[in-house]
């Protein structure tokens, strides 16, 4: 039986594509920090389920996690965890921010170098990191570290994909890059969308047929594909100021 990581999986996306994954025929090992979420997830899902507790803001706690899953045959991990904050960069809390760089690279970071080392040793394997569509702008006022993380995640993912590819190694590696997908990030960010998101049932569901299909890069939704390719033309500080006044819009209470 085939078994798959995911992280954040207490919640949204992570929580959709562990489902899928289990529909898949994968034992799916579970993490997050709310231990009674990640039990009623467990209590739906068909196949073998572990759950693991760990806060991935604590470094220790990452490789606790890894320790504990590198001998269970994991050969597909899906690094989701993360959260966004919003506000003029002078105004978030330092600590906050730091702790969401901890997740959103850090754990990712560590998780894709652990994991994708057993993966090349092994020839196969997958690793899905969650990045956003908010890592393919040149960056995000308003929510200026969390652009600048989801940045480092799809830099980071695409270069690994290209060493890969580079050497002819089956392991597989692919950055999902939604735009707004309805699920508890907004309450966490403190924030609404200014557009109408997709599913994290859709989302979840491309997600998993672009990492099978080995894509590098996965933006579900024809939208968020067309404003990908836009910003890759229009000049940065018009994308900018357009991103500036797209996250105002985010801003709950605005007065
Ligand atoms: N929703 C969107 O519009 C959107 C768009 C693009 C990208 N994304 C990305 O998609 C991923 C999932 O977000 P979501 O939208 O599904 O939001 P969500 O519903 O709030 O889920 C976030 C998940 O991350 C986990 N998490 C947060 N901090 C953690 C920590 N310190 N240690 C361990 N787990 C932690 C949460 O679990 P616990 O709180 O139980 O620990 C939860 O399971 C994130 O990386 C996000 O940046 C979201």
């Amino acid at each position: 039986m085939r078994t798959a990581l995911v992280t954040g999986a207490s919640s949204g996306i992570g929580a959709e594509i562990a489902r899928r994954l289990d529909s898949l025929g994968f034992n799916v090992i579970i993490t997050a920090r709310r231990a009674d979420r990640l039990e009623a997830l467990a209590s739906e899902l068909k196949n073998k389920t572990t759950i693991i507790t760990a806060d991935l803001s604590d470094r220790e706690e990452c490789y606790r996690l890894y320790g504990e899953v590198k001998d269970m045959g994991v050969s597909v991990v899906v690094n989701n965890a993360g959260f966004g904050l919003l506000g003029n960069f002078d105004d978030t809390d330092l600590e906050r921010e730091l702790s969401m760089l901890d997740v959103n690279c850090a754990a990712v970071h560590i998780f894709s170098k652990l994991f994708i080392r057993d993966f090349i040793r092994r020839d196969r394997g997958y690793i899905l990191n969650v990045g956003s569509s908010a890592g393919l702008m040149p960056g995000g006022p308003l929510m200026a570290s969390y652009y600048a993380s989801k940045a480092y995640v799809v830099s980071l993912t695409q270069s690994i994909a290209e060493e890969l590819r580079a050497r002819g190694s089956k392991a597989s590696i692919s950055v999902l890059c939604p735009g707004p997908v309805e699920t508890e990030f907004n309450d966490v960010a403190n924030c609404s969308f200014a557009i109408k998101g997709i599913s994290a049932e859709f989302c979840a569901e491309y997600a998993l047929k672009g990492l099978f299909a080995r894509r590098t890069v996965i933006v579900p939704s024809a939208g968020m594909k067309l404003t990908a390719a836009a910003v890759r033309v229009a000049p940065r500080n018009i994308v900018l100021r357009t991103a500036r006044t797209m996250q105002s819009k985010k801003i709950k209470d605005r007065v």
